[in-house]
């Protein structure tokens, strides 16, 4: 008979061992090792009486989900149109930056039409309505309770009788039938599941709250962000500034929404106009670059600043807010390579304007121009917004959505953009486009 040999695999990693140990060697969670019997051979296949049904997808096509509003339209673009019924939403975002206050909000605009349910495991009733308070709601069906139980929620949701279930948090539940504590893998794991389950059945719309770990991304086994249906995250500065709402994965629509968003004194406040805020305070000075970088499917002009210094200790001291200091590194090395710049001894201090986080390559141009005029001592044309990414070669290359970067700054007020070379069939007479930076720099700064 042949040998059958037993694997054990990590629910976490899905690595796996021979031997079974307390903590995975991989990821190093622990309590994720599972048996897993190996004797898979295709010879002894169980034969199932079920066939599938397979549909023609002309007809798959013809079912419609269907969609609550939330009537905060930043929120229901992020998700498509509005949450559907049935599915999994999942929240995550730092501590503080408004989860809770922003699913108050839904929850109380959802209220107005379907029954809503905010069921709140990390603060009591009170404190809940304490924020209620604040958000200066009026009269409002939304029902509240404070639980911690899986179970109990479960079957709260099984019951059917509510359209919209808020849990918050996923992190502050434990079911019973799982031994370990809150927030560990196995619970968040097994409770999304069984909330996953009873929702499905009972076609009620779910909205789960998620941390975020110190690196930024979402606490707990990626198979919490395979589960749900909607990811979103709510990111930005804690301490004010912009909060951005984006989906970063949504079965139902795009993902190339955001919302934007301010903290007030009474909830967050979506910004109609973004890019005016951002430029209403800029004083125009050298290392002052305007970026028209994308959020989702829309343009937002941002203030790139830059500060070069000499450096008083032997080793130049290089810092960035909102912009990756590895790429500010490379675009470093590149001005140092490619133009005349001599940056080897000096400071470097990146700062995006407003609490923003820029991660296009559309930045590095301004990036490396905010560099040349912090540099140089000169200022850009103040009517000049720029974008476009920069190559190892010091080249500037094509960046998508030109005509509605160049539609923006036309709307703020601006005469044109530096940007990379247009493609044949783009007619654009407002870009200037330049092939290299150092073209740039000897164009527009000098
Ligand atoms: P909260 O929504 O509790 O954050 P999270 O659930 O993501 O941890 O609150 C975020 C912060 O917002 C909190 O520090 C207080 C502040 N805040 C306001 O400034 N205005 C308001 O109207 C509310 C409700 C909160
Ligand atoms: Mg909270």
């Amino acid at each position: 008979m042949a040998k059958t040999s037993n694997k054990y695999v990590c629910t976490n990693c899905g690595e796996s061992t021979a031997t079974w140990s307390g903590r995975c060697p991989f990821c190093q969670e622990w309590n994720t090792l599972e048996i897993q019997i190996n004797d898979l051979s295709t010879a002894n296949f169980v034969k199932s009486s079920n066939k599938l049904k397979p549909l023609k997808i002309d007809q798959a096509m013809k079912s419609k989900e269907q969609r609550i509003k939330s009537h905060i339209n930043e929120v229901d673009d992020v998700l498509g149109g509005g949450i559907v019924r049935g599915s999994i939403n999942l929240l995550a975002g730092q501590p503080g930056i408004g989860k809770s206050t922003l699913l108050l909000q839904i929850a109380y605009n959802l209220s107005k039409h379907s029954r809503v349910l905010y069921i709140s495991a990390e603060e009591s009733l009170h404190q809940v309505g304490l924020r209620a308070k604040r958000l200066e709601h009026s009269k409002s069906n939304l029902m509240l309770v404070s639980a911690n139980s899986a179970d109990d929620i479960t079957s709260t949701i099984l019951t059917g009788n509510f359209d919209v279930v808020i849990v918050d948090s996923i992190q502050a539940i434990t079911s019973s039938q799982v031994s370990s504590g809150s927030g560990s893998v196995s619970q968040i794991t097994f409770c999304s599941q069984i909330i996953t389950t009873a929702a499905k059945q009972t076609d009620t719309a779910v909205i789960i709250v998620g941390h975020v770990t110190k690196e930024g991304s979402i606490a707990g086994p990626k198979i919490l962000e395979h589960a749900v249906d909607v990811v979103m995250q709510l990111e930005g500065d804690r301490y004010g500034g912009f909060k951005l709402l984006r989906a970063n994965k949504n079965r139902y629509g795009s993902t190339n929404e955001a919302g934007i968003f301010e903290m007030t004194s009474s909830g967050l406040k979506p910004i109609v106009n973004p890019s005016k805020v951002l430029l209403s305070e800029r004083q125009i000075s050298d290392g002052s670059i305007i970026l028209a970088t994308m959020e989702g499917t829309r343009c937002l002009l941002v203030e790139v600043q830059a500060l070069v210094n000499p450096s008083t200790y032997g080793y130049p001291k290089r810092t960035s807010s909102g912009f990756d200091i590895n790429r500010l590194n490379l675009l470093i090395a590149v001005l140092e390579k490619r133009t005349k710049l001599k940056l080897a001894d000096q400071d470097i201090y990146i700062n995006i304007v407003g609490g923003m986080q820029i991660k296009e390559p559309a930045a590095d141009l301004a990036i490396c121009l905010a560099i040349g005029s912090a540099a140089k001592g000169m200022k850009l044309s103040e009517d000049l917004v720029t974008f476009g990414e920069v190559g190892l070669s010091g080249e500037v290359r094509h960046v998508p959505y030109i005509e509605k970067r160049l539609a923006e700054s036309k709307k703020l007020g601006f005469k044109g953009a530096i940007g990379p070379n247009a493609k044949a069939n783009e007619k654009l007479n407002s870009l200037c486009s330049v092939s290299d930076v150092r073209s740039a720099l000897n164009k527009f700064l000098s």
